[in-house]
């Protein structure tokens, strides 16, 4: 059985992939000589015990060593759906384009970061350079977590391939990240575009208070007012567990026209859309407009009726008409057992393992942190969302924002999308130095 399929035999959707416990060691300068120590055991070629006689038979066929990807993720705690749409993408990948790329086999190592917890990540990301050797790092769902480990990334010449974190400044923070995901400046700036050219003049925003939550924010401001509109108020919520009652009061009186919102994906959509719901806004004339992560696909079921004809601008729907997404939700549904959508989570990791395997396949299977983010740059992909590039000058994902409206469909909700803008760019970045 190759590695791949026994890793995926032991993964199962209730949670991660053990890793190996041991493998090549590393001289890298990461204070974590000890990880070091641990290893020098799989990769080891048997050697005749001293004084046995020579064996006659041919030797072996070299073997081949795997590509290692080290995949770091939450699997566990609030955002464990995340990290399984995320490995689900990924392991749907492998399961259509096949677990071999220029003759060398993929090997995931699966992390479980827990939730926002940079330290964590940090220490998984230098066992997986350290220990195992990686030759990738990729997953990413959280921004806090991918911060933390840009800087190993760059320490030690490692590609970290962002498959969602998705503030505008993690890839500025090494020259060995690159993203296929999205960011929020990118889909907040479309979005205020449309609510402006929709007659929309007054908007309340609330967000998660966190680095991507400044993001949007921002830029829904910059471009809104820009576009003539007013933000009349702004709110930031706790990122884990927020009770939404007190900020949709606050909301109800200060009367907007609407109410632009962005929580990480998950279950807090829900909980924000019910209690709008309840509080009689949608009665009161207000309208939501978010960005596509509060009515994300995995969530849509158990939001029912709260979310009807909520407005969201994002790069994924599982609802996008095309070849590409249909045979990606087959695949999907076959490796992760068909009880659960998958989400613009689980077409970055699909994404992701695309464009490191073709980024092997150019390389012709001989790696090295350099030769592979030259590689990684311009890189062109016909992505189940639709077709996407890396910018060669920021390593960010270029590709179509979709606006889209929750609909009933007869096998329930889905995000119909009914508007575009292409060729985004992130517009969020940073200002070059001078
Ligand atoms: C992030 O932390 O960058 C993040 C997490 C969840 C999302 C979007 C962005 O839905």
């Amino acid at each position: 059985m190759t590695a791949i399929k026994l890793w995926w035999s032991v993964f199962s959707w209730g949670g991660a992939g053990k890793p190996r416990l041991c493998s090549r060691g590393a001289g890298l300068g990461l204070g974590l000589l000890f990880a070091g120590l641990l290893g020098a055991c799989e990769s080891k070629k048997a050697e005749p015990a001293a004084g046995a006689a020579p064996s006659s038979e041919p030797a072996a066929a070299a073997v081949v060593a795997p590509i290692k990807i080290g995949l770091i993720a939450p699997f566990s705690g609030p955002f464990a759906g995340a990290g399984k749409q995320i490995e689900g993408g990924v392991r749907a990948y492998l399961d259509v384009h096949g677990s071999k790329v220029s003759g060398r086999e993929i090997e995931l190592l699966v992390k479980d970061v827990t939730g926002v917890a940079p330290d964590v990540a940090k220490s998984l990301a230098q066992g997986l350079i350290v220990r195992d050797n990686v030759d990738f790092l990729a997953g990413f769902v959280l921004t806090p977590n991918a911060l933390a480990v840009a800087p190993l990334a760059t320490e030690a010449k490692k590609p970290m391939v962002i498959m969602n974190a998705a503030t505008s400044v993690i890839t500025t923070k090494s020259p060995y990240v690159v993203r296929v995901s999205f960011t929020l400046p990118q889909v907040s700036a479309p979005l205020a575009t449309w609510a402006a050219k929709n007659g929309i003049k007054s908007v309340y925003t609330l967000v998660s208070d966190y680095a991507p939550g400044a993001d949007a924010e921002g830029q829904f401001k910059k471009t809104f007012e820009a576009a003539g509109g007013k933000v009349v108020d702004s709110v930031r919520v706790p990122v884990q567990n927020p009770d939404f009652a007190p900020y949709i009061q606050r909301i109800k009186d200060a009367k907007p026209e609407a109410v632009f919102i962005f929580v990480p994906a998950g279950a807090q959509g829900t909980a924000f859309l019910k209690a709008f719901q309840e509080r009689g806004l949608a009665k009161q004339g207000i309208q939501v407009i978010a960005t596509g992560d509060v009515t994300e696909d995995q969530e849509l079921g158990a939001m029912g009726d709260a979310a009807l004809g909520v407005v969201t601008t994002h790069h994924y729907s599982a609802a996008h008409d095309s070849p590409e997404n249909t045979a990606f939700k087959q695949a999907f549904a076959k490796v992760t057992g068909g009880k659960v959508r998958p989400n613009f989570m689980a077409v970055g990791g699909y994404d992701g393992m695309a464009a490191i395997a073709r980024v092997v396949e150019k390389l012709g299977g001989k790696l090295d942190g350099d030769r592979a983010m030259a590689a990684f740059k311009g890189l062109e992909l016909d992505s189940p969302r639709g077709h996407i590039r890396i910018d060669p000058e920021t390593r960010d994902v270029v590709q179509t924002v979709y606006v889209r409206k929750v609909e009933q469909r007869p096998d329930g909700l889905y995000n119909v999308e009914f508007d575009h803008f292409d060729e985004q760019k992130d517009p969020g970045k940073p200002p070059p130095s001078p």
